[in-house]
């Protein structure tokens, strides 16, 4: 299996962005956290500034809905080309209704668990899913610590994806690093989430390092 490094953005230099996102140009795919300020205690960036994150990114971006009304916003998001949109399981009155905007605006579509939301709802209906987003700290902020009793629950989706056969991917958000790599790794995550990890020292150098814990 090989795991795909998604580095967020909520760490980067927000006055220089596009150099940043040559910075991590080794990844997979770039993280975007969009917040507002209602959903979560923070706000961050819109609809405006994805449009143009996608002109000027080399890699594919892997946008995280921290919003409220979810149903409205996830569409509109998929709409500017992004890889994937992720919106947050607690903001959304029919999740599968938008999972299937989302892919029929031309993006993977994903759900995202709070620590204390449970997964099995969207575990039935997998197949409406191409990623599950396991929330390894309370959405919000950047450079929390890892919540090591979310494992449990990204267990039981691999353990759902692999008797599906489907192709979705399982993505860990919040305090992955070097070290807390390798068990998401092995519990069942393929996509790693890092903000503080990557940008908290040389990106390229950080990815290498995720990329080879993953592999341990
Ligand atoms: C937090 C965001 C994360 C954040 C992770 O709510 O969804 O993507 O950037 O930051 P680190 O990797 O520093 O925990
Ligand atoms: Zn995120």
């Amino acid at each position: 299996m090989s795991v795909r490094i998604s580095p967020s953005i909520l760490s980067a230099d927000f006055a220089n962005l596009e150099r940043e996102l040559h910075r991590i140009a080794d990844a997979d795919l770039v993280h975007v956290d969009v917040m507002d300020g209602h959903f979560v205690p923070n706000l961050t960036l819109g609809l405006p500034v994805v449009q143009r994150l996608h002109e000027v990114s080399p890699l594919p971006l892997d946008v995280h809905l921290m919003v409220e009304d979810a149903d409205r916003w996830a569409p509109r998001y998929a709409e500017t080309g992004a890889a994937s949109v992720t919106f947050s399981a607690e903001a959304a009155a029919d999740p599968v209704a938008t999972a299937r905007a989302v892919r029929g605006n031309g993006s993977r579509a994903a759900v995202a668990v709070k620590p204390g939301t449970d997964v099995e709802p969207y575990l039935r209906t997998l197949d409406e899913f191409d990623m599950i987003l396991v929330m390894t700290v309370e959405p919000g902020f950047g450079g929390q610590s890892f919540q090591a009793g979310t494992m449990p629950k990204l267990r039981r989706a691999r353990e759902a994806v692999d008797a599906s056969g489907l192709d979705v991917w399982l993505e860990v958000d919040g305090g992955i690093t070097a070290e807390t790599a390798p068990t998401a790794v092995a519990v069942g995550a393929d996509v790693l989430v890092a903000g503080s990890a990557v940008f908290g020292g040389e990106p390229a150098e950080r990815i290498a390092a995720l990329r080879a814990a993953a592999a341990r």
